[in-house]
Order: C-alpha cells, then sequence, then structure tokens
C-alpha cells in the first residue's frame, strides 16, 4: 500500500485513537468507518472506502448483510490483512437482518456474513432492530411487511439464545443490540446470559439521547453512534420536513471556524470526547481521513462540548417507519417514548 494512502493526506496512526473497553475487557477502536451506502453508493465504492481507510488508519468497520456489500468488503478486509495488517488490529462489526430473527436462521446469517466478509470470527455481532420485520431494500417509507411484528420480548430472547451460541461457537467475540429502548434493554439485560457488550444508537449534536445514552453506560454497555453526521446521504424514505442538520447548526459552524475544520470533524470530535463511538460513513478518501484524524488531535475545550450538549434537539433521522407493524400508528411507537414497550 501507498505511503500517505489514496487521499494524499498523512495517515492517522491507529494507536492515537482513543479504544473503548467492553466487558469483556477486550477494547474496541472508538471510531470507525460506516459501510452502508444509503442505497445509492456502488458496494465496490463502499469496498474501495474500506481499503482506502484501513491505508489512513481505521481500524474499526461497521458491516451489515443488508448493506448487500459484505462481499465487496471481505475481499477488501482480505487485501488490508494480506498488506500486514494483523486480524487482531482490526475491528469488524457485522449485524443479523431482520428476517433471520428465527431460531434456525441467526447461526445460518452469521456463518454467511463470515464467509463474505473472508473472516473466521466477528468482533462483534448485533440484532440490527428489534422487530423481525422483513422490508426490501431500497423501499420507500410507506412500504409495510403484510407479515409485521412488533417487539415481544419472549421472542426477542430466543432470537437472543442463538447469539448467544455463537459466542458459545467462538465465531463472535461479543454480540450486541440496535435501535433499543431503555425498557427494551432493561428486560434484555434481566434475562441475557451472554450480556450485550454494545447498543448501537443514532447519536449526533441534534439527537443525543440523553436518557438511554447514560442507561448504557451506567450498566456497562458500549454506546456505538451511528449518523454521526446527521447522514446528510441518507436515503429519500428517511427524510421529513421536520428533519434539522447537526453540521449546518450555528454552534458547530462557530466552534468548526474557530478550529479552523469542517464541521463533521466538530461531530466527531464532540462524540469520541463525550464517550460514544461515531461510526462516520464516507467514500471521500479526504473526508474519511479527517473523520479519524478529529479524534486524534486538537480536542474541543469544556465549553465547546458544553455548548454542543445544549443545541440537542430530540431530532430522530432514522424513525424506522417502515417497521410499523399495524394501521394508525406513527413511528413513535416504535421507540417506546413513554418508557414502556408499546402494546401489540
Ligand atoms: N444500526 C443501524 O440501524 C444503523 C442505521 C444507520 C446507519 N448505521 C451505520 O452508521 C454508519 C453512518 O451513518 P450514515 O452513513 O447514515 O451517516 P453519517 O456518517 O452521519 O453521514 C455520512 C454522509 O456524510 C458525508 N460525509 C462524511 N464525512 C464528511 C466530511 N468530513 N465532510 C463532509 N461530508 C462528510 C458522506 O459523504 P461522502 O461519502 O461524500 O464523504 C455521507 O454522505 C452507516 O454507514 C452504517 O454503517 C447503522
Amino acid at each position: 500500500m501507498s505511503e500517505g494512502g489514496e487521499s494524499g493526506l498523512a495517515p492517522v496512526n491507529p494507536k492515537a485513537i482513543p479504544r473503548r473497553r467492553l466487558h469483556t475487557g477486550a477494547t474496541m477502536p472508538a471510531v470507525g468507518l460506516g459501510t452502508f451506502g444509503s442505497d445509492s453508493v456502488a458496494p465496490k465504492d463502499v469496498a474501495a472506502a474500506v481499503r482506502g481507510a484501513a491505508e489512513v488508519g481505521y481500524r474499526h468497520f461497521d458491516c451489515a448483510s443488508v448493506y448487500g456489500n459484505e462481499g465487496v468488503v471481505g475481499a477488501s478486509l482480505q487485501e488490508v490483512i494480506r498488506s500486514g495488517i494483523e486480524r487482531a488490529e482490526i475491528w469488524v462489526t457485522s449485524k443479523l437482518w431482520n428476517d433471520k430473527h428465527g431460531e434456525k436462521d441467526v447461526i445460518a446469517s452469521c456463518r454467511k456474513s463470515l464467509a463474505d466478509l473472508r473472516l473466521d470470527y466477528l468482533d462483534l455481532y448485533l440484532v440490527h432492530w428489534p422487530f423481525p420485520n422483513f422490508h426490501p431494500p431500497g423501499c420507500d417509507v410507506s412500504s409495510r411487511s403484510p407479515d409485521a411484528k412488533p417487539y415481544v420480548h419472549g421472542n426477542y430472547m430466543k432470537t437472543w439464545r442463538k447469539m448467544e451460541e455463537l459466542v458459545d461457537l467462538k465465531l463472535v467475540r461479543h454480540i450486541g443490540t440496535s435501535n433499543m429502548t431503555v425498557s427494551k434493554l432493561e428486560l434484555v439485560l434481566r434475562d441475557a446470559r451472554v450480556k450485550p457488550a454494545v447498543n448501537e444508537m443514532e447519536l449526533h449534536p441534534h439527537f443525543q439521547q440523553p436518557e438511554l445514552f447514560k442507561f448504557v453506560v451506567d450498566n456497562g454497555v458500549q454506546p456505538i453512534g451511528y449518523c454521526p453526521l446527521g447522514s446528510p446521504g441518507r436515503p429519500e424514505r428517511d427524510r421529513t420536513a421536520e428533519d434539522t442538520s447537526p453540521m449546518e447548526d450555528p454552534v458547530v459552524v462557530a466552534i468548526a471556524k474557530r478550529h479552523g475544520i469542517h464541521p463533521a470533524a466538530v461531530c466527531i470530535k464532540w462524540a469520541v470526547q463525550r464517550g460514544q463511538t461515531p461510526i462516520p460513513f464516507s467514500i471521500n478518501p479526504r473526508n474519511y481521513t479527517a473523520n479519524l484524524r478529529a479524534a486524534a488531535e486538537d480536542p474541543l475545550s469544556a465549553d465547546e462540548m458544553k455548548a454542543i450538549a445544549e443545541i440537542d434537539r430530540n431530532c430522530r433521522l432514522i424513525k424506522g417507519q417502515v417497521f410499523l407493524w399495524k394501521d394508525g400508528q406513527s413511528w413513535e411507537d416504535l421507540w417506546d417514548v413513554n418508557g414502556v414497550i408499546t402494546p401489540p
């Protein structure tokens, strides 16, 4: 691999990136590269970004079977490992898709991701959503599955038992949840034999989820933050007129000007310093290099961190409408906003 990477920018020393300690004692790089092309970026471009990102210092990759690119991402990971970066130095996450919650499907799905990613173990395997509802990739916001189902804790635990078996089989080192709420996680933490190591959740300056964030941290579960930049390239189905953009927030813009950096870098610094693990997506070498560098140098001041804490707008971007299971519901029903699991 070439000195300096495809970006032409100096690589970042992976040792300069903070790490998060998980309940097993293992540590995970506190910034990862997202690999969801938002239904618009070609798999080969995401795969090139994985290669380029490893070259400039990324050691954490957030994958999922539903992103439709694990095969080509796996070819890139293989090249990365063959180039001399040891498997143990990289952290790879994958996720179980919603139509594979069935007891017979979990282990087979994980094995498929492992084969596609050309790995013999995953560092982390997540249940992507707590709803066992299939919708086809690329569908629009009004798409509903005729077989849609709500969260039923007993069913989730059947899936979770299979996730636990993946740990016993040494196919995965850690298991975790994604898109959960406090009320659902309380039950999973109560009933799990192998505890979730992380919860992956939407986190950016306009959606800070303070209650869920505190809950997971207090329970020794690491928060991984998706859409850390406010996902400017997200699919049409995930856009509404009320959505706001953290990178355009005047407070973020002013801090960026003061540091002479892009607002994206401010979002990453805030995330890392707050204690979550952001997983920004980019296929642009300049952008992904800058995003990693943001975690390694020039931290925000306590006053800047406080100023960003105050611009939370409770603006959820990934609302999940396609997972609604009956007529007359609103997306808030997916998120237990009253502190209790929405009844079936
Ligand atoms: N668990 C879940 O349910 C879930 C849900 C959503 C996402 N995720 C994960 O989280 C990752 C990140 O979320 P996301 O991709 O939706 O949103 P994001 O990381 O907030 O935003 C990505 C967008 O920001 C642009 N960007 C990146 N760096 C930039 C920079 N330095 N300056 C300006 N623009 C920049 C990218 O464009 P360029 O390519 O042009 O740089 C891309 O369009 C996903 O890829 C996926 O791995 C997980």
